[in-house]
């Protein structure tokens, strides 16, 4: 079946998805089984997989399901506004085989040496600061105040991000997600990454950007721009959103407490619930089949998108299991080669940040009604407008707080030989291990 019209194919980015994805998904599950025809913008067909073994099969083989996107983005109008996100770069997301284990080497083997002890730490430091811009207000909304800024923050010390880099990384993601602009907002994004490369390379510090530029595998400015980008692109507002739709769920369903007075919260429980039933990530992890492939009567034309609908696949009827809690089968982070890297310290940023809100908020409600909520429309995302909430204020731990999202708050600690205006430090040598890996986790053990 291919020869669904524009006009019949389910829109992904309208309000209708953003309203109600399992009832969509669940229609067109009804309709045409384990792979059907949608759209991702008006005139971008997908094949969009819904059924879990399906999905697996895709994700498992990249012989016929191939990540680089050319040959479909070549039918593509240059404006189309789905591309800042899906079309090609040199980065892990676009690419197969031996040129992806390179740049995910070096990806995973960099974020490998912050142990996730001194991670969680830093991110409580990080929540604190910026619970306390909000804490003797009684009210807040925890999308825009919280769950935005907190991966952003994160992020940014991590990379030991400068402002005004940082800031042009937000602004330019933010209106790629949107879809507002998203070819200036894409150009702004590309343009920043590369440019925190480049100031990496020239003055490395104690940060994961300096230890991806480090690595034996060797990327160049351009290739590191591409990996930063697609890091901060995929990561921060997946966090964003599983912080947020995990305290939707805490704040609004009785099974997790309700009102959250008295008893305990069970927050990984929450994260596991809605890892399963309303993953952040929507519909993603596209392949570009090069010749029509069949499977179940459906043929996925060449050349097309096929994505994987998360949230279908995990809420597949023919795989239903009623022990969620506790059981990381789920595909929100997707499986196969391109699997996400950053489980775990998505997974240790979100209960971190939940787990220090209710110890500092410790009588936080909805300020609304659950079904008055609003969820932001977009086919790559699972993402609540806002969720204000109320609380007894509470007086703020630091006196001055700084102001938020701010680059750096950390030292550069090595001078690079080629950047004589760095600031002072101790020599390389003095320390015990000088590379930037060793500087980086001598960091965050502190
Ligand atoms: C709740 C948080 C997160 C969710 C739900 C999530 C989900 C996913 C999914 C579904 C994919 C597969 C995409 C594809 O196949 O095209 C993926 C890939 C990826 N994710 Fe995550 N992610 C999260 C957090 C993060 C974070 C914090 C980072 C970075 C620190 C990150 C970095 C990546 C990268 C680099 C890939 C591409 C891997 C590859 O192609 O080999 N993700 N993620």
């Amino acid at each position: 079946m291919t020869a669904e019209t524009h006009q019949e194919r389910v829109r992904m980015y309208d309000a209708q998805f953003a309203a109600d994805p399992g009832g969509v998904y669940e229609a067109l599950r009804a309709r045409y089984g384990n792979y059907a025809p949608a759209e991702l913008a008006p005139g971008v067909p997908v094949t969009l997989v819904l059924g879990y073994d399906a999905a697996l099969e895709v994700l498992r083989d990249p012989g016929t399901f191939p990540k680089d996107p050319r040959r479909w983005q070549a039918t593509m109008a240059p404006d189309c506004p789905v591309l800042p996100v899906m079309g090609y770069r040199p980065s892990v997301l676009y690419t197969d085989g031996a040129e992806h284990a390179r740049f995910r080497v070096t990806i995973t083997e960099s974020f490998g040496q912050v142990p996730s002890s001194a991670m969680r730490e830093y991110i409580e430091q990080s929540a604190d600061a910026i619970i306390d811009g909000f804490a003797a207000d009684g009210e807040a909304d925890l999308c825009a105040q919280y769950g935005v800024r907190l991966p952003l923050l994160v992020f940014n010390r991590l990379f030991g991000c400068p402002p005004d880099i940082a800031d042009r990384l937000v602004r330019g993601l933010s209106m790629v997600a949107e879809l507002v602009n998203a070819e200036a907002g894409g150009a702004m994004f590309v343009q920043a990454a590369l440019d925190l490369a480049k100031l990496k390379r020239a003055r490395p510090g104690a940060d994961i950007v300096s230890a991806m530029l480090a690595h034996p595998a060797g990327l160049t400015d351009e290739e590191m721009g591409n990996q930063i980008g697609m890091l901060v692109a995929t990561g921060t507002d997946a966090v964003a959103n599983l912080i947020a739709n995990a305290l939707h769920l805490l704040l609004s369903d009785d099974r997790f407490g309700g009102d959250l007075s008295g008893g305990s919260l069970p927050i990984e429980d929450a994260l596991d619930e809605v890892l399963w039933t309303d993953p952040p990530v929507a519909n993603f992890g596209f392949t570009y089949p090069v010749r029509d492939v069949e499977r179940e009567g459906y043929v996925m034309p060449a050349d097309q998108p096929v994505g994987i609908a998360y949230r279908a696949v995990n809420t597949d009827p023919s795989k239903q299991t009623d022990e969620r809690i506790g059981n990381r089968a789920h595909l929100a982070f997707s499986a196969g080669p391109h699997t996400c890297p950053a489980k775990n310290p998505a997974r240790i940023i979100a209960s971190a940040a939940i787990e220090k809100l209710l110890d500092r908020l410790p009588d936080l409600d909805l300020a609304v009604s659950p079904d008055e909520l609003q969820w932001r429309p977009g086919p790559f995302h699972r993402s609540l407008a806002a969720l204000p909430v109320r609380f007894t204020p509470v007086p703020v731990l630091t006196p001055t707080p700084e102001p938020l999202p701010v680059g750096p708050r950390f030292p550069v600690r090595v001078p690079a030989p080629s950047a004589p205006s760095a600031p002072s430090a101790p020599a390389v040598e003095d320390r015990e291990d000088s590379s930037v890996l060793g500087r980086l986790t001598a960091w965050w053990k502190g």
